[in-house]
């Protein structure tokens, strides 16, 4: 049935791990969840230190170091919430980096890197949660992929190719969590103003901003409201989809 008008906090009750929650759209993601209702366990790498303790103090929730590429990363985040919270509804991989070159100068460490904090984390991870019933029936799965892995960014060859990757991921994965009636879906932003855009040289930014009919950079809220419709009962029915936050992209 239609949910009520005044159902605002659509996620109460539920428990929801966000990674790479310290700053930009991570943390956008980990304020909107915790609005709509969930408690919110922050994770990020142990360097981000001040910035992921200020997020998890916002949101009233939890901050947990956790480098999402360490060996036994889903192992520790397992144990954290079974212990703490008897397991997690839902798990949002939006912990991302990038490390761009040209393809004639991109290197194995560059390319390896890259793939294994966006691509290779994100699977390991959730695999270990199902592994260890960190992860409840009726659960989400959120994965940040990107615009880059549908239409590819000069320079960009690991990242379009790590990003590209969640997608088939979250397509093959789909239907063997639907037999644990727990969705997975995909957000692919375009160009969003954060540090991790601001880093890029002038010209290539300018240009990324004006990729989007909206002829601006998105902001990190507009991916977040989007995180929290597919970790929402509201969408219990689609999973295993990519859906672009990029202002209708030119691309
Ligand atoms: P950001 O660089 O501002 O934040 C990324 C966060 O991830 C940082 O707090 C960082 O410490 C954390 N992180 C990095 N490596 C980690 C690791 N090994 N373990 C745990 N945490 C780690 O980046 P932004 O822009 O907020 O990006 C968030 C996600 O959105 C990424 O997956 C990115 O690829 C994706 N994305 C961003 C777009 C943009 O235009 N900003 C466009 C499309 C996708």
């Amino acid at each position: 049935s239609v949910a009520p008008a005044s159902w605002d906090r659509p996620l109460e009750g539920k428990v929801a791990v966000v990674t790479g929650a310290a700053r930009g759209i991570g943390a956008t993601i980990a304020e909107v969840l915790s609005r709509d209702g969930a408690k919110v366990i922050c994770a990020d790498i142990p360097a981000a230190g001040e910035a992921l303790s200020e997020t998890a103090n916002k949101v009233g929730g939890t901050a947990l170091a956790l480098d999402v590429t360490a060996d036994d990363a889903g192992e520790k985040l397992a144990e954290h919430l079974l212990e703490r919270h008897g397991g997690a509804d839902i798990i949002v991989h939006n912990a991302g980096i990038t490390r761009d070159k040209t393809l004639a100068n991109m290197d194995d460490a560059r390319w390896n890197m890259v793939i294994a904090v966006n691509l290779l984390a994100p699977q390991r991870i959730t695999d270990t949660l199902l592994a260890k019933g960190a992860l409840r029936s009726g659960g989400r799965v959120v994965d940040v992929s990107s615009i880059a892995g549908i239409a590819g960014n000069r320079g960009q060859t690991n990242y379009g190719t790590s990003k590209a990757g969640v997608i088939g991921l979250v397509q093959a994965t789909a239907p063997v969590l639907a037999e644990k009636d727990i969705t997975i879906n995909a957000v692919a932003p375009g160009f969003i103003e954060t540090a991790m855009t601001a880093a890029i040289p002038f010209v290539t930014r300018e240009g990324g901003r004006r990729m989007s009919s909206l002829l601006q950079g998105g902001q990190t809220v507009d991916v977040a409201e989007l995180v929290s419709y597919f970790a929402s009962p509201a969408s219990n029915a689609v999973t295993g989809q990519v859906v672009r936050v990029c202002g209708q992209s030119l691309i």
